[in-house]
């Protein structure tokens, strides 16, 4: 079986709230059993709890605060993500960017709670500070291409092989995800070639009316 791992973001986009965030989950789930690749999804916060108790896939959260439970008004704990029955959290991502003391403060919340933790980057650089924080993932993902339609894995192999190069010199235990732009067999294929653990992938998966068919595509050439 490969250890490759397919994480489908459901951002705020509203196709991948409620209902639509079920159905994505079921065929996650389906592609899931049917290929033996693990593909989780990250919903808003407020499927977290219907996904995880409803599917058996990996739920993670797309964002969390690095504060112990108490007197916060407005953030995100580790506890309560765990209680939700989430596995991991998406950190830092470049449409929820933080300062490194907070995304710091995140790993290890995220970490003492038992999460797996994504600590998202920009580039090369970034993916070695990112290392340095002993996350379970990094997942570098160009800005630029985030929900362009391009991928990623055609457009820039360069920026995956040295955040691959640059991650395992700071730290070789910390697995590398890829995304931006990701939407075909093709696309997770060059990026594992390239010595990636998996993607983190979004809108060729959430924005369209069947989402199994694209992830069928997706794992196909593992
Ligand atoms: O978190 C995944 C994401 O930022 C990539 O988005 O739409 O380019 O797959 P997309």
């Amino acid at each position: 079986m490969s250890s490759q791992f397919i994480l489908v973001n459901l951002k705020a986009y509203k196709e991948g709230m409620g209902p639509r965030a079920h159905m994505i989950a079921r065929a996650a789930e389906e592609v899931s059993e049917e290929s033996g690749i693990q593909i989780g999804v990250a919903p808003s916060f407020f499927d977290l709890h219907p996904l995880s108790k409803h599917f058996e896939i990996p739920v993670f959260a797309q964002h969390l605060d690095g504060v112990v439970p108490g007197a916060f008004t407005g953030h995100v704990t580790a506890a309560a993500v765990r209680q939700t029955g989430a596995v991991g959290t998406l950190i830092n991502h470049s449409e929820r960017r933080l300062t490194l003391a907070e995304i710091e403060a995140s790993v290890r919340a995220a970490t003492e709670a038992g999460l797996v933790t994504v600590i998202c980057s920009n580039n090369d650089m970034t993916s070695a500070a990112a290392a340095a924080l002993s996350p379970t993932y990094v997942a570098i993902e160009p800005p630029e291409l985030i929900g362009s339609g391009v991928s990623v894995a055609k457009a820039d192999p360069g920026i995956i092989q040295r955040s691959v190069a640059a991650v395992h010199a700071v730290n070789p235990k910390v697995k590398v995800l890829t995304g931006a732009g990701i939407q075909s067999g093709e696309c997770v294929k060059i990026a594992r070639d390239l010595g990636t653990d998996g993607v983190l992938l979004a809108s060729s998966v959430v924005k369209v009316e069947d989402p199994a068919i694209v992830l069928r595509d997706l794992v196909s050439l593992l």
